[in-house]
């Protein structure tokens, strides 16, 4: 088996309460990967369709994060020398979105790398080359989108160092609702926009929402889950970047949605809800709010994936 297809799914990052720590995968839109196996060393890209991503292979996402993966791999068995990898990217998802572009690309070089060369990474380790592609793309080795995207579902990282990740029960009937304004941010100029220091007052509401936000989870228990669905630190400075942000998330609630707020680093916003039905109808919100703006923008409705990155086809 040298040549295969892997799905590489988008996640939303933060969840309102939870910056760069908290995470979930969607079922769509996910990128599709295919990645061969060669005798002659090195990495090439030989395609990207969807998008325009650097030419310079070493700003290029699933270059950085599979050259990681090598490395290792090399180091580990260093007989193995003659081994390269081309990839072809198709990119549904778009760079700069806020629901983890880069982290697809990064999740599926891995994953699919992985599998070629035999299974020789866990999941743990795939994470952190794929955090080597993070790095070039925002500036920041954050794991809060390649960690739902490795593992799936909603998964929490405790600790950078050392890294420290679970994955977290999420109920069945959770839906994503996502609206994609066809707006380009950079998640390095929303990041630097942020301040490095928070009040007391702010870290406390935070992590009692964080807490609440899993208690939540795990007890299926929606009203918690709504209750905790709060940014007192992120999202006050980052709304400012996304058209109609206050507009999407009070016409969203009242219509039954249980809360939400930037995806990632926007300028995708994210709702979510108990059940399809809802979260169709808050889709639907979504659509309206911004129908009238100037905006061309996407939307998806979309369970949680549980599953994560996943081996497609064999090519
Ligand atoms: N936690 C990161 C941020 C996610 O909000 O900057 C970026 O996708």
């Amino acid at each position: 088996m040298n040549r295969i297809k892997i799905l590489s799914p988008a996640t939303v990052a933060n969840l309102a309460c939870g910056f760069d720590v908290i995470g979930l995968a969607l079922d769509i839109p996910v990128d599709e990967i295919l990645l061969y196996k060669s005798n002659s060393p090195g990495i090439r890209i030989n395609r990207i369709d969807g998008t325009t991503l650097p030419k310079d292979q070493k700003k290029n996402v699933a270059f950085v994060s599979l050259q990681a993966l090598l490395k290792k791999y090399q180091q580990r068995f260093y007989k193995e020398k003659k081994i390269g990898f081309e990839i072809e990217l198709i990119k549904n998802i778009h760079p700069g979105s806020g629901i983890g572009s880069s982290a697809a690309s990064a999740a599926g070089v891995v994953y699919g790398a992985n599998i070629l060369l035999g299974n020789p990474f866990n999941r743990m380790q795939l994470i952190r080359f794929a955090m080597e592609g993070e790095r070039i793309a925002s500036g920041s080795a954050h794991a809060d989108n390649v960690a739902p995207a490795i593992m799936g579902g909603v998964t929490l990282v405790r600790s950078y160092q050392p890294l420290d990740i679970t994955k977290l029960h999420s109920p069945n009937e959770l839906w994503v609702s996502i609206i994609h304004p066809q707006i380009e941010i950079k998640t390095s100029d929303a990041r630097e926009i942020l301040k490095q220091k928070i009040l007391m007052t702010d870290a406390i509401r935070q992590w009692g929402n964080i807490g609440a936000l899993v208690a939540g989870l795990y007890q299926e228990n929606y009203e918690l889950i709504s209750r905790s669905l709060e940014d007192f630190i992120v999202e006050p400075i980052r709304a400012m970047l996304i058209p109609a942000f206050y507009e999407l998330k009070i016409r969203c609630k009242e219509i039954g949605a249980l809360g939400g707020g930037i995806s990632g680093s926007g300028p995708s916003v994210f709702m979510l809800s108990k059940g399809n039905d809802i979260a169709k109808k808050v889709t639907e919100v979504m659509n309206l709010v911004y129908s009238p703006l100037k905006v061309d923008y996407k939307t998806y409705t979309s369970p949680i994936n549980q599953k994560g990155v996943k081996f497609s086809e064999i090519l």
